[in-house]
């Protein structure tokens, strides 16, 4: 398929779902999956690929569906991965053919490393795996990427050997993958300058687009990306909050804030609507419990904060003394003082919506309960917080248990002990209580007892969403269930109180769990000291 190119667009290829998804924890429910897909066309991503078919058939149905929901005429194109072997290459175009726009993105290790350790085949029959991957991949759809992998330790001459060929048998997107992130930025600019000036076919008006994926290992992710643009690249491959493999892949809002905030040194532009970038990090935060750390780059909660005194001097006087973007141009909103004990049903509705939530009905009152729970103990109720309890509220995976009511007793003296009562997915109420080192562990013991799903918490984490004694306090926690999986889920709640916000927290990350691998009626391992209660 021949496509127009505008030479100065760089498209926006996000693989938040698939490479994303491949880091350890982030693994997210298929209805996780379609949400964080719909927020992703919200904020204006050329491409998402969805999923890796062939890999389950949970991965194929989360395509499918993404397919289906998301990827309509005026949406992105939805793509999905297929190894350049026939039954996934099939599979993969059972997962994206629904799409308006549909896309197979083939790839094969072209590296001799991974040549000889991983399809252990010579640089010849692999030409010819590329031939017919290709061939059938662009027999079924309208839109091909092919991808080198390890293509930042290939030679040079054999990639474009390869790329020639993968054009000849239909490819339009070229993707070249920095696979281990070994390149440094100068080396793979001039790397991929001269790939692309030698590979024959590729040239202006040939409607081949090349690509750029880089992975984070030497944290030079965005530099290696930025320096693929500069040779030529027009579509980036990224992730929201740089999440993926190992360290990482190039996150999203730092390739796109870095083309949008140095315009005239770029000369370059992408379809991202940058004040979703926030909304963005905070789902895709939430729903796989890997908490962005605060001195990230655009996303970070200090990216925008202002410490030291000549800093906050300087601000005061002109933003533009330590700020190069806005924290708005990003979607936070800097308001402060949002509502209070006071303000009514309307008033929340309106600063909801002026944040981006539509609720109404049912959830809107829900919302209220909780913002009037918050207001009553907190004398303002900010943007953070309204953010914090949607969060809480609406992006957690589907509630198999859910917290009725919870009670602990901790203190110096005596033994921590938590009686938790829950509900089942049959709406039977139980209660269990249990001793533990402290609240958060009774807790979380009494949570086991009831659900039966052994798992070891891996990761814990307490912030507060603002200053002050009376803030909303965030946990995200993530858990690993026991035996060997090697699966790991995140799980997020936001409350006043800590202890109801961590047992959220472990519920959240619980429910995807079970819901994930089916479990919840196996024993917990070890003895806890629980009595059980049922209503
Ligand atoms: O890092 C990589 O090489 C990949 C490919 C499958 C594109 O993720
Ligand atoms: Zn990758």
């Amino acid at each position: 398929m021949s496509v127009q190119i505008d030479n100065n667009l760089v498209r926006v290829f996000d693989t938040t779902l698939r490479d994303g998804e491949q880091s350890p924890g982030a693994t997210l429910s298929s209805a996780e999956k379609l949400e964080i897909a719909r927020q992703l066309a919200r904020l204006g991503v050329d491409i998402i690929e969805a999923g890796f078919p062939a890999a389950s058939p949970d991965d194929l149905a989360a395509v499918q569906r993404i397919a289906r929901e998301v990827g309509t005429a005026d949406g992105p194109v939805i793509c999905g991965l297929a190894r350049a072997v026939e039954k996934d290459i099939v599979t993969c175009w059972e997962g994206v053919k629904d799409a308006a726009k549909p896309r197979i993105h083939t790839f094969l290790g072209m590296s001799d490393i991974h040549l000889k350790h991983i399809s252990n085949i010579s640089r010849k029959e692999a030409l010819e795996v590329v031939r017919k991957g290709v061939t059938l991949a662009s027999s079924l759809s309208p839109d091909v990427e092919f991808s080198p992998m390890d293509a930042g330790r290939a030679d040079l001459s054999f990639l474009v050997e390869a790329c020639a060929l993968a054009i000849e048998c239909g490819a339009t997107t070229l993707n070249i993958p920095d696979t281990v992130g070994y390149v440094t930025p100068s080396e793979w600019g001039e790397f991929l300058s001269n790939l692309i000036a030698e590979t024959p076919g590729s040239g202006p008006g040939s409607g081949i687009t090349w690509s750029v994926h880089c992975h984070n290992d030497l944290g030079l992710a965005t530099a290696n990306t930025l320096a693929g643009v500069l040779a030529g690249a027009r579509q980036v491959e990224v992730t929201i909050n740089g999440i993926g493999e190992r360290a990482g892949n190039t996150s999203l809002e730092e390739v796109v804030m870095a083309i949008h905030t140095r315009k005239q040194f770029y000369n370059l532009y992408t379809n991202i609507n940058t004040r979703e970038i926030m909304k963005t990090s905070r789902l895709v935060s939430n729903y796989t419990g890997m908490h962005v750390q605060p001195n990230k780059a655009i996303v970070g909660a200090n990216a925008f904060a202002h410490e030291a005194g000549i800093h906050q001097d300087g601000m005061l006087k002109h933003s533009s003394t330590f700020e190069i973007m806005t924290p708005e141009t990003v979607g936070l909103n800097q308001s402060r003082l949002v509502l209070g004990k006071h303000s009514g049903r309307h008033a929340l509705k309106a600063r909801l919506q002026e944040l981006g939530y539509k609720i109404e009905g049912d959830a809107l009152n829900q919302v209220f309960a909780r913002f009037k729970d918050l207001a009553d103990a907190k004398k303002t109720v900010t943007d953070a917080d309204l953010e914090a309890l949607i969060a809480d509220e609406f992006h957690g995976p589907e509630e198999i248990y859910s917290l009725v009511d919870i009670q602990v007793t901790c203190g110096t003296m005596g033994m921590p002990t938590a009686t938790v009562k829950m509900k089942n997915a049959d709406g039977e109420e139980i209660i269990h209580a249990a001793v533990g080192a402290g609240p958060v562990d009774a807790s979380y013991k009494a949570v086991d007892a009831i659900v039966k799903a052994p798992n070891t918490l891996i990761e814990y984490s307490v912030h507060s969403v603002t200053e002050g004694i009376d803030a909303l306090g965030e946990v995200t926690v993530r858990i690993s269930p026991d035996g060997e999986d090697k699966r790991s889920f995140g799980g997020y709640g936001a409350h006043r109180d800590i202890v109801v916000a961590s047992v959220k927290a472990y519920l959240a990350a619980v429910n995807r769990m079970v819901a994930v691998m089916g479990l919840g009626d196996r024993k917990p391992e070890g003895e806890v000291s629980t009595v059980q209660v049922k209503s």
